[in-house]
């Protein structure tokens, strides 16, 4: 067995907002690389967390009116929040790291330092434009139309003073180490860094701000709080314990085998944090792997353009397997990909239902009805060409599932998976077992072999798919009687090593076809009530800026009436009719459009607030003598109307004034 450590990394994630499909995306595959490690035998530490500084939680903080550190706290350890949501989707991480956990602070601290005392890190000053009013700094890029983004108003050029990063120095080594090894993958992402990035000039990075205070403060200068992506990166050793006491893995564990990452956050994998490392003297990681991204019709998920795939919904109709399964089946993972609820219900369908689902109830139910759960002994040799076939094809899959698992590319090692599982399924109408059951004195050896074949190729195509749906296989492996040896890496790669008395039962059905109308409907719902939390609680309307003078006001006749009968009016949904007693002697008809909100019969004998000056209006038909007042507010997105109801002491007829 292959000992190795093997270190794996996803990124850590800004806990600004809930987490998407996107950002599942990732740490699904990540998860899926790391259980293929530890299937392989190799000792793996799989890293996650979370990057938690930075103005943009500060102002989230300050907008949401909590402390940034109980804002994060919310997000990453609240219900539905990060962790939970790993939890959830059955990440194998072995640790999580919180760049708020006072070992990284510190460790920050002291890596700021080591920097600084090498001469890596200089004070210097950076150059931008200043909102006198706002007292705000920003940066070229941050302005709206020249001007301040807060206020609006014009800005002036400033200097502040700042520390920096001589990022310059280390543009030599980062070419060669891109252009010559194969430190960065898929390759096209070398050429992008190279001539957006390196050829143009590598300037000096500023690595400290004064604009605000949510970040690890420089320990020599405590005005400044480090840049949050030396504080994020630094992640990757500190969760080691580089330059703390929490952990003791740095010797055993660093350099990293892989950080998988984002392909817009390649830029600070591939430059700044190899040249960060060349300035501490330590060791590279082997590999910066940049995926693609997953999008929404065309465009990247965000929050502000109200695209966001929620995982926790999609987990729950689907199961957390098949959404796994989909993530790297279906998307290349170096390239971007198109996401959407069809194209997930049809690879469930296709792949889980069909492909898999049915060589896996097929297979076991025909080995329970033909053989009462168990094959007998004395099983036909494999003699015939569509044995060889299969049996060919399936003892070969591991090796070639390896070379691709290996090259990161999930997607293609599932692929050749599904070659063969849709080859067994050819194989049962070739071999018809139905038809040697009818003779089984005659076929009984033959049948034996035909349904061990098919366990066999099961089973190996179970042990390669368990790094993606690792609860799915467990059930798969219970129902077609593997024992622990026949889950193995090692059981894998040898054709027969599944027991031939090995106890078979047909079990639940693995992945249930999924009713796609039906199944966007609920998604739908779903995600219709999600936007509808998401709206503000409560909203009132705006306040009208213009006056109205006292006179004007005055000429309004607000009158208490009492409500003497209430109907619904015919064909309408929103119109009720009121006869109203208004202390004149006659009856008013007043008609207004409150029938969503109230029962006709609840009202009859209230004391309401009418308007009785206005001209008469046809509504319907029938005649409005005035206007009841309500209050109007709105409460989820939904408009609410309240009629003003007066004390029943009040008579009818009484003015207000
Ligand atoms: N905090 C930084 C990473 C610091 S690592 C030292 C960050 N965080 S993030 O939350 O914005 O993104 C985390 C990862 O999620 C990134 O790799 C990013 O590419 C990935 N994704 C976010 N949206 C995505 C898609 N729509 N599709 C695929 N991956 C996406 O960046």
């Amino acid at each position: 067995m292959e000992q190795q450590k093997y270190y794996i990394t996803t990124p850590i994630y800004y806990p600004s907002d809930k987490l998407h499909i996107g950002h599942t995306y990732c740490t699904v595959a990540t998860d899926a690389f790391a259980r293929y490690q530890r299937l392989r035998g190799r000792e793996v530490l799989f890293l996650t967390g979370t990057d938690e500084h930075g103005q943009k939680i500060e102002d989230k903080a300050h907008e949401a009116g909590v402390t940034p550190q109980a804002f994060v706290d919310n997000i990453v350890t609240g219900e539905r929040g990060v962790m939970d949501l790993w939890k959830l989707m059955n990440i194998s991480n072995d640790r999580f790291i919180r760049t708020t956990d006072d070992y990284h602070v510190s460790a920050i601290q002291k890596i700021f330092r080591k920097m600084y005392d090498n001469g890596d890190i200089y004070k210097g000053a950076y150059k931008g434009k200043y909102c006198k009013p706002c007292e705000s700094f920003w940066t070229e890029s941050q302005l709206v139309e020249g001007k301040c983004p807060d206020c609006g108003r014009p800005v002036e050029d400033a200097e502040e003073e700042a520390y920096f990063f001589r990022l310059s120095k280390y543009a030599k080594p980062i070419q060669d180490l891109l252009e010559n090894t194969d430190f960065l993958e898929p390759r096209s992402r070398v050429n992008e860094m190279v001539n957006n990035f390196i050829k143009p000039g590598l300037e000096d990075l500023c690595v400290s701000r004064t604009s605000f205070t949510w970040g690890v403060p420089v320990d020599f200068d405590p005005g400044h709080v480090v840049y949050v992506w030396i504080d994020a990166l630094s992640n990757y050793i500190t969760a080691l314990g580089y330059d703390n006491d929490k952990y003791q893995d740095f010797e055993q564990f660093w350099p990293a085998d892989v950080h998988i990452v984002g392909k817009e956050i390649v830029r600070f994998h591939a430059i700044i944090w190899p040249a960060m490392l060349m300035s501490l003297g330590l060791p590279l990681p082997k590999k910066v792997y940049g995926h693609g991204w997953l999008l929404f019709d065309g465009g990247k998920m965000s929050k502000s353009k109200g695209n966001v795939v929620d995982p926790y919904i999609l987990a729950e109709q689907f199961g957390v397997d098949a959404l796994r399964f989909f993530l790297l089946r279906t998307f290349p993972f170096g390239s971007d990909g198109n996401f959407s609820n069809e194209l997930l219900i049809q690879t469930i369908n296709t792949d889980l239902a069909n492909d898999l689902g049915n060589l896996v109830s097929r297979t076991t139910a025909m080995v329970g009805k033909y053989f009462g759960g168990t094959l007998p002994g004395g099983m036909e040799e494999n003699t015939q060409e569509v044995d060889a076939d299969l049996t060919a094809k399936a003892a070969a899959l591991q090796g070639i599932y390896a070379q691709q698992m290996d090259q990161y590319a999930p997607h293609k090692a599932l692929d050749e998976v599904f070659k063969v599982i849709q080859r067994a399924n050819k194989y049962i109408d070739e071999t018809a077992p139905w038809a040697l059951a009818k003779d089984l004195q005659a076929n009984g050896p033959r049948l034996a072999r035909v349904l061990y074949n098919l366990l066999e190729t099961t089973r190996i195509c179970g042990v390669l798919l368990t790094p993606f749906m690792p609860e799915s296989m467990e059930k798969l492996f219970v129902q077609i009687g593997a024992c622990a040896h026949c889950r193995t890496w090692e059981s894998a790669g040898v054709w027969g090593s599944l027991s031939t008395a090995a106890a078979v039962t047909k079990g639940e059905n693995l992945f249930p076809r999924v009713d796609a109308q039906q199944a966007l409907e609920t998604l739908e719902q779903a995600a219709e009530a999600q936007r509808k939390a998401a709206l503000p609680a409560l909203e009132i309307a705006p306040y009208t800026q213009e006056q109205v003078d006292f006179d004007t006001f005055c000429r309004s006749d607000l009158r208490a009436v009492k409500v003497k009968d209430c109907q619904p009016v015919k064909k309408s949904a929103k119109l009720l009719k009121f006869t109203l007693d208004d202390g004149t002697g006659t009856d008013r008809q007043i008609l207004s459009g409150i029938a969503m909100y109230y029962q006709p019969e609840e009202l009859v004998g209230k004391t309401l607030v009418a308007i009785v000056n206005l001209p008469p209006r046809k509504m319907m038909g029938q005649e409005s003598c005035g206007m009841l007042l309500s209050a109007v507010h709105t409460e989820q997105g939904e408009e609410r109307l309240n009629l003003i109801v007066l004390p029943d002491a009040i008579p009818a007829g009484a003015k207000l004034c």
